[in-house]
């Protein structure tokens, strides 16, 4: 990869017509009469799509090349052959999730009915901003967040709104916990989280104009779990400092680890302090929708909000993240600042009302259709894949003189024994570009200062011949 990946720009093509696409497109879908033009550009541009996909397990991980074709648009529109074939080039320079080896970021291939979804909603062209530009999608994201919130253990009133990634979902939900208790504008308010929280967390607090020192990183235990004692001490000094606690926030699956948190000891410090619990389950809330794998992630109704991320692990195209809450009427009584150039809601509030976004895309539609396509079932057969083949692959690892550092989730970071800074930094390097020369393609985390290789084994493709070349590379790397 990486160092291999080059980018370059293509000379313009001569493009012959393609039989049956014609030579050009109608700017706008006709409103009055079908179009079998359009309808023959949509269909090709699906079969080139489908032709990448069945291709992926050919092509690495990773391409090799990446050929950007011209950039600014042309005096004159291009014919459909010619989008096609530009488009191509992009395609042929994408990162390529759907390979085996493809094990290295919480990427995973995307479910096949959400794809769909994503083109309708493109074609839709509906805005989520407020009702009457988007009237059954806006009761659609309103009804799934309430499902999923209720689903998650948040209680028969809870709801919430999409978001577009875990890091919007993190900074709206400390921005709500802010409001609600009253801080706006107190720039000596901290939050507490641990060590290895998301760098969202950060961002959030750069976006509310509160300083990086506001933000308190706390130990983790053993486990990379946040340590109680250690946030216990953090609450005492707070308060013994004046400086108010705008919200603690646990992690339900931790970058690197995939730690989860103690949340119900956390909820039991919070609570009676009236302290917002947050519980950014961007990698692992989608666990407790599963009866078998729930208790990976015990605890989640206790959180005041919650960040999930179905992009993560469930397939669904990004982006695709929810912001939870029990009470959601709070995020219109935090965010709604009036839509004077709409009619009012028919409901409590405009989806646009209800966070920071303004026009909003209809995210929520891959998310429902791809739930509906994997059934329960299938959703647990997600989690199963993922759990089994992070096992199988520890236990592969197990007998390797290796530091492994996973948590109850598809993750698995790893490092040798008693290398230093610099040794890691060395080995992960090299062990990381020997496995893109087996198609294999891991991440390389600094995680308490050392380097490690990590595996996130959300992907379904990935079978025990990926499993077994990993194992071969890395004992071949090891001194
Ligand atoms: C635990 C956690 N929270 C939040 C985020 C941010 O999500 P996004 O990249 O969708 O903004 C990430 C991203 O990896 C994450 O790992």
């Amino acid at each position: 990869m990486g160092s291999a990946c080059s980018a370059a720009l293509a000379p313009a093509p001569q493009h012959e017509p393609l039989p049956g696409l014609g030579s050009s497109l109608p700017a706008f879908p006709d409103p009055l009469h079908a179009d079998p033009q359009l309808q023959r550009f949509l269909d090709a541009a699906v079969a080139q799509l489908c032709q990448w996909w069945s291709g992926s397990g050919q092509r690495s991980p990773l391409p090799l090349l990446s050929v950007l074709p011209e950039l600014a648009p042309p005096i004159e529109g291009q014919p459909p052959q010619a989008l096609l074939a530009d488009l191509q080039l992009v395609m042929d320079g994408a990162f390529n999730p759907s390979h085996p080896g493809a094990l290295a970021h919480l990427d995973p291939p995307p479910l096949a009915a959400a794809v769909a979804a994503e083109l309708v909603a493109a074609g839709l062209n509906n805005n989520l901003l407020a009702e009457e530009l988007s009237p059954s999608l806006t009761r659609l994201e309103r009804g799934l967040c309430a499902w999923m919130a209720t689903a998650l253990g948040l209680g028969d009133q809870a709801g919430g709104v999409a978001a577009s990634g875990g890091s919007l979902s993190n900074l709206m939900a400390l921005v709500v916990a802010r409001h609600r208790a009253g801080l706006a504008g107190d720039a000596s308010a901290v939050v507490l989280c641990s060590a290895d929280a998301h760098v969202s967390l950060g961002k959030a607090l750069m976006v509310m104009g509160l300083p990086a020192s506001a933000l308190w990183p706390l130990p983790v235990d053993a486990a990379g779990a946040l340590s109680i004692p250690a946030l216990e001490q953090a609450l005492e000094r707070a308060h013994a400092e004046g400086r108010p606690v705008l919200a603690v926030v646990a992690t339900a699956g931790t970058t690197v680890r995939g730690a989860v948190d103690l949340i119900a000891p956390l909820a039991a410090l919070c609570r009676p302090r009236g302290i917002w619990l947050h519980v950014d389950g961007a990698i692992g809330a989608v666990f407790a929708l599963s009866e078998a794998h729930r208790q990976r992630v015990p605890d989640l109704g206790l959180a005041d909000s919650l960040t999930v991320n179905p992009q993560k692990l469930l397939g669904i195209p990004k982006s695709s993240s929810l912001l939870l809450l029990r009470d959601p009427g709070l995020l219109a009584r935090c965010f709604a600042t009036g839509l004077p150039y709409m009619e009012p809601s028919w409901a409590d509030a405009h989806g646009g009302e209800c966070g920071l976004q303004g026009t909003r895309p209809a995210e929520v539609l891959k998310l429902w259709l791809g739930l509906r396509q994997l059934g329960r079932s299938g959703i647990d057969a997600v989690l199963e894949g993922a759990i089994t083949r992070r096992q199988r692959l520890q236990h592969l690892l197990e007998p390797l003189p290796l530091s492994l550092q996973g948590g109850p989730l598809h993750l698995l970071p790893f490092c040798p024994e008693g290398l230093d800074a610099s040794g890691a930094d060395r080995w992960s390097t090299s062990t990381r570009q020997r496995l893109l020369e087996q198609q294999l393609m891991l991440s390389r985390p600094l995680y308490a200062g050392r380097h490690h290789l990590k595996a996130v084994l959300g992907n379904p493709h990935t079978g025990e011949a990926e499993l077994q070349r990993l194992r071969s590379v890395v004992e071949a790397s090891l001194p």
